[in-house]
């Protein structure tokens, strides 16, 4: 997986947006915000997920699949929900089994976004309370397994004023030192 800063120029959410000079974000800085990743060999990967699982106290796991092909006509309108910036009150972790996309996910305080560009064989935990939005590739396939407690509250709350007094947003600064800004 690598990580750089997004470029903020206008286009396709789906390119790369890695404008030259291309600036990498090192796993130390995404563990200081509390973005874990780990590369699990797809050979024997149900084995070694098992044990993450029983690590974080997660006991199901699904499939999902985001192509053009499999949502057809709706495909436009869900990559771009996708990509409108929320966070949840639970983490997301994704593994990635097939294809490509990108996670963004917001540094605090600088407010910049960070691209992390998955492919297969990528375990990523995004935290509960982070900023992030996703997107496919220009491939438009990526199929991934979602990992989750009982009942995951998958509800994406769009940023907005009132998403910065959101409690898990506050524990979440709080957990990587950050004093909230509103
Ligand atoms: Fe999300």
């Amino acid at each position: 997986m690598r990580a750089y800063y997004y470029d903020n120029v206008a286009g396709d959410q789906r390119l790369l947006h890695d404008s030259p000079p291309s600036q990498s974000v090192s796993e130390e800085r995404l563990k200081e915000l509390n973005v874990l990743h780990r590369n699990i060999p797809l050979a024997g990967h149900e084995q070694q997920l098992d044990r993450v699982m029983a690590e974080r106290g997660y006991k199901h796991r699904d499939k999902i699949h985001v192509s053009k092909e499999g949502l057809g006509e709706i495909y436009e309108s869900k990559i771009k929900a996708f990509f409108d910036e929320h966070l949840h009150e639970d983490e997301e972790i994704r593994y990635i089994l097939a294809g490509a996309g990108f996670f963004d996910v917001r540094e605090s305080p600088s407010d910049a976004w960070i691209r992390l560009a998955v492919e297969p064989g990528d375990l990523l935990v995004i935290p509960a309370g982070i900023y992030h939005r996703f997107t496919t590739d220009m491939q438009d396939d990526i199929e991934a397994l979602r990992l989750f407690q009982d009942a995951p509250k998958w509800i994406a709350i769009n940023r907005n004023a009132e998403t910065e007094s959101n409690v898990c947003r506050v524990n979440y600064l709080q957990s990587i030192g950050v004093t909230a800004v509103a």
